[in-house]
């Protein structure tokens, strides 16, 4: 018998390719896309052009702006079909499941959904982009027994986000949150969803089969279904003056706190500190009492936590602990959370669909077989 291979669980430290779409710096808490930093995006770009970006590897002039927009706005509607699945789900499904189910319908409406010629791989992102948060919002309003509300073109790409959801038109504030939110997730290397769309789309599957997939491994509570698990445990603490107890209590029984900890940094998520500090800044800006409690709640887990498990162990926040607040400063509900993860994100994977074709192989890993052979077969009335 041959002898056991290193195994690396969890793909811990393999390089599965090589990719020119984000940096990750684990060890320095810093973060590129196409080279650019993170903080200089997310306090100075917008969506659609951190979109552009990632997809195209570099910004647009004002002309490819602009068409690059109007993309967008003109398919941001949903069919009748789509909006008729998710309010049939609404009342008993998950967002996350129902993201994915009408991600996965919009195939219907593609009349050549396996071609991978030219820049219809791309046509076909855009499109994604630019309905996934019409699906999330949607859900919303739904769930909530209100009415669909259809796009709003005036408005910037998140910004109509929040106006579907709420039927309001957000304020600057608002809005540069929602934006803020939505450049941050919006790519991140070959984080698990990532992996996953790549993995079926090397099948040469197409881009909706990919989509769904990635939608199916970010709701898990390891990776993007965190913020909403997050937001939960922090109103199980309840009162502020519970947190300490609370925390040390988990960690007792062996839990995780959620938004805490990450595969590649072993320090501070550049993406969480930008989500606190507008987290702080949202203080000046008459909050409610939640979100006041929220914030004493966060700030007194993070000294915890830090102080605990920061140095010993490189267990530092992610950005997914910061999110619930930021989001609940926008009044939107926890379960919306991930689905709007989903809708950032569709332009990182895009990206990295468009970059995998470019040279394609089939992902196909090997496992060390630990069962028996040559076992005789018993037939079913001897055994
Ligand atoms: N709380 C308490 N302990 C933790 C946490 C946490 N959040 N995260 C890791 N640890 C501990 C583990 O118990 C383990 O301790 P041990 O060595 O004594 O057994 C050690 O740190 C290493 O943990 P692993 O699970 O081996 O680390 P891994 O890299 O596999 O997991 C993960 C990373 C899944 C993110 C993990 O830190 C975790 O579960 N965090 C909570 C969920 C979360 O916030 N996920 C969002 C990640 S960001 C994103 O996906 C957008």
């Amino acid at each position: 018998m041959s002898e056991k291979p290193v195994i690396n669980y969890g793909l811990e430290g393999v390089y599965v390719d090589e990719s020119s779409i984000s940096k990750v710096d684990g060890q320095n808490g810093k973060l590129w896309y196409r080279g650019y930093s993170i903080e200089d995006l997310a306090n100075r770009s917008n969506f659609e052009e951190v979109s552009y970006l990632l997809l195209n590897g570099k910004l647009p002039s004002k002309k490819e702006y602009s068409e690059f927009t109007k993309k967008l706005k003109e398919r941001g509607d949903l069919p009748e079909e789509v909006k008729d699945t998710i309010r049939v789900m609404a009342p008993t499904a998950h967002p996350m499941d129902i993201m994915r189910t009408a991600a996965s319908m919009l195939v219907m409406f593609d009349k050549d959904p396996s071609n991978r010629d030219g820049d219809t791989t791309m046509d076909k992102v855009i499109t994604l982009i630019a309905k996934l948060p019409t699906i999330a919002a949607a859900t919303g309003r739904f769930r909530e027994k209100k009415s669909y509300i259809p796009p709003d073109t005036t408005l910037g790409h998140s910004a109509n986000f929040l106006y579907m959801l709420t039927g309001k038109k957000p304020n600057d504030f608002e809005s540069k949150l929602i934006d803020l939110m939505f450049i941050l997730h919006a790519e991140h290397s070959t984080n698990a969803s990532t992996f996953s769309v790549l993995v079926t789309a090397s099948t040469l599957a197409d881009v909706y089969a990919a989509t769904t997939t990635g939608i199916g491994t970010l709701k898990g509570p390891l990776h993007g279904g965190a913020d909403e698990a997050a937001l939960s445990m922090m109103n199980a603490i309840g009162d502020p003056n519970n947190t300490e107890k609370y925390i040390e209590e988990a960690l007792e029984g062996k839990q995780r706190i959620m938004g805490f900890g990450h595969r590649v940094y072993k320090t501070y998520d550049p993406r969480a500190k930008l989500v606190r500090s507008y987290l702080e800044e949202s203080l000046t800006k008459e909050p409610s009492d939640e979100v006041k409690r929220l914030l004493q709640i966060v700030l007194r887990a993070e000294k915890m936590m830090t102080d605990k498990l920061g140095k010993t162990k490189g267990i530092w926040p992610n950005i997914d602990f910061f999110a619930g607040p930021l989001y609940r400063v926008m009044g939107i509900d926890a379960h919306l959370f991930t689905p709007i993860f989903v809708a950032s994100r569709m332009s990182g994977w895009g990206a990295h669909i468009v970059e995998y074709w470019h040279n394609n192989k089939i992902v196909r890993p090997l496992e060390w077989y630990t069962g028996p052979v040559d076992v005789p077969y018993v037939p079913i009335d001897e055994r």
